[in-house]
């Protein structure tokens, strides 16, 4: 039988005591036995956030988190800065657009990251920006931005800063009291090892007073709806049960491990990734000041296709890993380190890498890529 490793940046692996969880019965959710849960898994999810800040749980992919943090802020005509520097900050700006904001667009090359001066020269171009969108980690890229200068630099503007933390949450440090961001969006099946279907917004003191002001349209995603009835707690709408209750253990699993030990893990993983890669003698794509630990994207040699590598390894070796998107499709992969995945899994996937870029006519000592992760890997042990 055909193995599936999950080497992808979401959805990730779902590990067996979570998938035991999802696997018992639905309840009810307008019961104390739910709420308790409910409770739990807010709770849980202010410890991942470092924040004091309320978060509202609903039934959707990450995208809808992003909505939300879109639609229940802002009103038409409202000047926002939004940061491309990849296919999900293009998101931003795509999702403001569709609310008749206005944004100013911070157009970043593909493999690097925007700064605290970019952000601040935005600002003071224009005093009457409502929100600043960024990206926790640009999943297209696998790039990063310094989010705690970023926040240091909202902080003295009258603007929000708003984080897509879909694909970074739980994998990478995100203080958002200490740092200053006022909304983060995120989901279920990247950094929590669960399915896909519940997404979740945090929404500061800050950001809750645009919440009361916004006009734009919207329904299902008006966080007021879910601000309303958080504290009883509750949900406007029907959650997703199964995967509310899971997270409930994905977070004790976090917290087993502790925060600062999971992202020393996943900078561990990341940088086995990166030695992997330079053993086999391939370039990394993203720029080396914007190195992201939650995937590691990586440069296929000239002539050969990168969607055969992806296709290949799935296909035919059971190990997935994502390809480029946009102009950099066929050009790169990216590799997650993500979730629940550990060392031998890394291993796993370079080795598969190698032979499919032995297959492809790729000229290089077998073993070299898996023997530079090993190294780096035993070093660290
Ligand atoms: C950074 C980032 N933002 C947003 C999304 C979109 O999430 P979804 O596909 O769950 O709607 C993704 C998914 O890969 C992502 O990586």
């Amino acid at each position: 039988m055909k193995r599936n490793l999950l080497l992808t940046p979401g959805p990730t692996h779902v590990p067996p005591q979570l998938c035991a969880v999802l696997g018992k019965p639905i309840i009810h959710h307008r019961t104390p036995q739910f709420q308790a849960y409910l409770k739990e898994a807010m709770e849980g999810l202010q410890f991942i956030l470092q924040t004091k800040a309320e978060v509202y749980l609903m039934a959707a992919s990450g995208t809808g988190a992003m909505e939300a943090s879109v639609s229940s802020l802002l009103s038409e005509g409202d000047h926002v800065i939004t940061v491309e520097s990849g296919k999900f900050g293009e998101r931003w700006t795509n999702l403001c657009k569709a609310f008749k904001a206005v944004p100013t667009v911070i157009s970043i090359e593909w493999g690097k990251t925007v700064t605290a001066a970019d952000v601040e020269k935005a600002l003071k171009a224009d005093p009457s920006i409502k929100a600043v969108y960024v990206t926790l980690c640009e999943t297209s890229t696998g790039s990063a931005p310094d989010l705690k200068s970023i926040g240091a630099v909202v902080k003295k503007s009258n603007a929000v800063l708003v984080v897509d933390a879909v694909s970074g949450l739980a994998v990478v440090d995100l203080k958002m009291d200490e740092w200053g961001i006022d909304v983060v969006a995120s989901g279920s099946h990247k950094g929590f090892m669960l399915p896909p279907g519940l997404a979740f917004v945090a929404v500061s003191e800050k950001a809750k007073k645009l919440m009361e002001t916004s006009t734009a349209p919207k329904f299902y995603f008006d966080l007021r709806k879910y601000a309303k009835v958080a504290s009883k707690p509750d949900t406007p709408f029907t959650p997703a049960i199964g995967i509310v209750i899971a997270l409930t253990e994905s977070i004790r699993m976090i917290k087993e491990v502790g925060l600062e030990k999971l992202f020393a893990h996943f900078t561990r993983l990341a940088n086995g990734v990166r030695a992997g890669a330079k053993g086999l003698g391939l370039e990394l794509y993203t720029h080396e000041s914007a190195l992201s630990n939650v995937l590691t994207a990586i440069k296929v040699p000239d002539g050969i296709d990168g969607g055969k590598i992806v296709k290949i390894m799935r296909d035919t070796y059971g190990i997935s890993v994502a390809g480029g998107q946009g102009d950099v499709k066929g050009k790169i992969i990216r590799i997650a380190h993500m979730g629940a995945l550990d060392e031998y899994d890394i291993l796993t996937g370079l080795s598969c890498l190698e032979k499919v870029l032995k297959e492809l006519g790729y000229k290089f000592e077998l073993g070299s890529g898996v023997a530079a992760a090993q190294k780096y890997f035993n070093q660290t042990a």
